[in-house]
Order: C-alpha cells, then structure tokens, then sequence
C-alpha cells in the first residue's frame, strides 16, 4: 500500500511540473493520473456500426472542422441538410422481408432451437402495411424522437440567429415525401417550439424526376448506376455460413444466403421502432461485418463519392450555398433548414 501511495506522489509532481506547457487539455493538469489521450476506442462490438445508413444514427469524436466557433467569433449563417430520422422499412422491401419470414414460417417449425429459439414468442413488428416507410415513433431510436431532439440542439447552438420578435416568418425546406416532411415538422417544433408554425413557411419540393437537380432529392436522367448497384450480389459466403448453421440447428428450414441476407435486412429496422432486436444474436459478428459491407458498397457506389452523378447533382446545392454565405446573413438570411 505505501509503495503506491509513493507512486501517486510522485505522479503528482510529474504532472504539476509538466502544468506549464501549453499544448496540451486542460483536464492533463487536474488530477495526477488523467491521461491526456483516451486510450480506449469503445463500440467495436456494437450492432450500430455494422448496419449502414438503415439503422438507429451513430456518431463518433474524430478530425473534421470542429462545429464551435474559435474563440472571438460567432456563427451567424447555418445551412443544414438531413433527410429523415429513423424509420421503417420501404413498402417494396417490405415485400421481400415478407417473402422470406413466409419461407421461415412456411417450414412448419413448432419449436424453434439454437439461435432462433427466439422465434418461439418472436413477432413481426410491422403490424400494418401503413406503416412501412414511415418515421418510428417508438423505442429509445425513435426516428421522430431523434429529429425532435435535433432540433432543440440546433437551438441551443444557432437559436441566437432567430429573432422570435420581429415577426419575419422563417422559411424551411422539405421533399415532398411523408416521412420527410414529418421530419420537417419535428425538426421545427424541436428548434421554434410547440407553436412553431406560427414562425415558419414550410415549402414543400418536389420529389419528381423532371425537376432534374433543382430539388433536394436530385437526380440525373443519365444515372444508370442505381440499377446496377440495387442488383449488387447479396449471395455471400458468410451468409451461407449463417443459413448452414440455421438449418442445421432447424431441422427442415431451408433457408439460403440472399434470406439471411433479407432476415438481417429487417431485424435492423427492428432497431428503430424497438431498440432491441432478438435477431441481434442469431448473427455472428463476422456475418454483420458483412452485412455492413453490403451497405458500405451500395452507399458509397451509388449515392457517394464514388458515383460521378452524386458529385454532378450535389455541386448545384453546395453552390447555392456558397452563394448564401457570400451573400451573408443580412441579405442573404441566417438560417436555412432543408429536411
Ligand atoms: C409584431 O406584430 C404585432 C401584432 O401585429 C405588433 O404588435 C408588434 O409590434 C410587431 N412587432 C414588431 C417587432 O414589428
Ligand atoms: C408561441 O406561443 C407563446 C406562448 O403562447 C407566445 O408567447 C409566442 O409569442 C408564440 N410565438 C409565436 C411566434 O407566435
Ligand atoms: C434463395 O431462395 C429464394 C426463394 O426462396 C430465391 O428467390 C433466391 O434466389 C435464393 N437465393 C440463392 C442465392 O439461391
Ligand atoms: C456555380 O455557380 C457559378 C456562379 O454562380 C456558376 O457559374 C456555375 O455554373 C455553378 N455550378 C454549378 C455546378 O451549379
């Protein structure tokens, strides 16, 4: 006991005597053993990361431009841009979900084993076709919850560029899509407040494709790629590898790699109107790695980076908004919202 105690005085010097250089966090210098570099990288194991844009919303510390202003200075313009929170399956993945728990319940199974044990007491949660495509409003990933949340914390940063008494209405932007524009609403109630439709304009843009690239959802008529990538292969062998094991586990269960791949697909959405999945665990960290990977692909190939459309239709809206900024807040306007 002594010996350490030693240790921690001697610790304690070493960090007063470092105290007076600059470079480093404040909180190095409060307590003897703060370590000024976190040396754990947490969530490697967690589902979020594994399920692309599908699933509940992930955030992480890294470089970038920091979003506070450096000290001296204040915002006085923000552009946003966000589509929706999160939400539920499309109706047309809906109908291959269906497809593939008919092929489950279509084995006659009586009592699940193994990793479907679950399935003993597990039950669909779209319980009626109405709501596929829609924002959840349920669980702790509640995609309502999430853009409500959002937009109180954009009051809090940029609520100082709302003047509430000068009785100028605010103009938002929304897509002319349900979930969308219920996203715009959430969004405006969590920034203006219960009566936010008092302050603003919601304009509602087209979703169609002759707007070509004047929307927010742009989209160029040469863009062939999309088809390509929605029929990037889903026949993977780590998913065979996951049917196998189902299978074997289930005597007369028949299933393949591409409905595992749709059995993930869903169990994911689960996340957002749940919070929990019991699909989670019937996966192996390995089989979720992959299943990222399908998404990290379709992503990036076809509305990322690595699509010279996505770059074409993006130029006309980050162009607009250097036009607003250049402008400035006084001309121009200072906040501009586009769900
Ligand atoms: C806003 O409108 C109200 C009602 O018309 C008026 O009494 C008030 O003076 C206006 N405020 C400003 C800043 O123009
Ligand atoms: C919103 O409601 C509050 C409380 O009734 C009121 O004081 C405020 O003026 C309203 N805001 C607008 C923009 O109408
Ligand atoms: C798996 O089975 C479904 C029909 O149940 C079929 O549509 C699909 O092509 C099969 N996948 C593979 C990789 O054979
Ligand atoms: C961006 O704006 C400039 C000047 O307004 C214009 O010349 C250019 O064509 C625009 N580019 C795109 C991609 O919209």
């Amino acid at each position: 006991m002594s010996s350490i105690g030693q240790l921690c005085g001697l610790l304690g010097l070493a960090a007063l005597a470092t105290a007076s250089y600059s470079n480093r966090p404040d909180y190095a210098r409060r307590f003897p053993y703060a370590a000024p570099y976190d040396q754990s990288f947490l969530g490697g194991y967690s589902i979020l990361k594994h399920v692309g844009g599908l699933g509940p919303y992930s955030n992480r510390m890294s470089y970038g431009i920091g979003r506070d202003p450096p000290d001296g200075c204040v915002v006085d313009q923000v552009i946003m841009i966000k589509r929706h929170g999160e939400r539920y399956p499309q109706g047309s993945d809906g109908v291959k979900i269906e497809a593939a728990l008919d092929k489950l319940y279509s084995s006659k199974i009586t009592e699940w084993k193994g990793d479907l044990t679950f399935l003993n007491s597990w039950e669909y949660y779209v319980d009626s076709e109405g709501l596929y495509g829609l924002e959840t409003d349920t669980g702790p990933y509640n995609g309502l919850l999430t853009t409500y949340k959002h937009g109180a914390e954009y009051r809090v940063r940029y609520g100082h560029l709302w003047d509430q008494n000068s009785n100028k209405t605010v103009p938002m932007w929304t897509a002319e899509f349900e979930r969308v524009v219920q996203t715009a609403r959430k969004f405006g109630e969590g920034f203006f407040g219960w009566n936010y439709t008092d302050s603003v304009a919601l304009n509602v843009i087209s979703e169609s494709a002759d707007m070509g690239a004047n929307s927010l959802t742009p989209v160029c008529p040469d863009d062939h790629l999309t088809q390509t990538c929605k029929s990037l292969s889903q026949d993977l062998p780590a998913f065979r590898v996951a049917a196998d094991r189902l299978n074997r586990q289930n005597p007369g269960l028949d299933l393949n790699s591409t409905d595992i791949y749709q059995l993930m697909f869903m169990s994911v959405f689960e996340l957002n109107v749940r919070g929990y999945s019991d699909w989670t665990d019937a996966f192996t960290m390995d089989e979720w790695k992959w299943f990222g990977y399908t998404q990290d692909l379709l992503f990036y190939h076809c509305a990322g980076p690595g699509s010279q459309f996505a770059k074409a239709v993006g130029a006309v809206y980050a162009n607009a908004s250097l036009k607003l900024l250049t402008q400035g807040p006084e001309k121009a306007g200072t906040m501009f919202f586009n769900l």
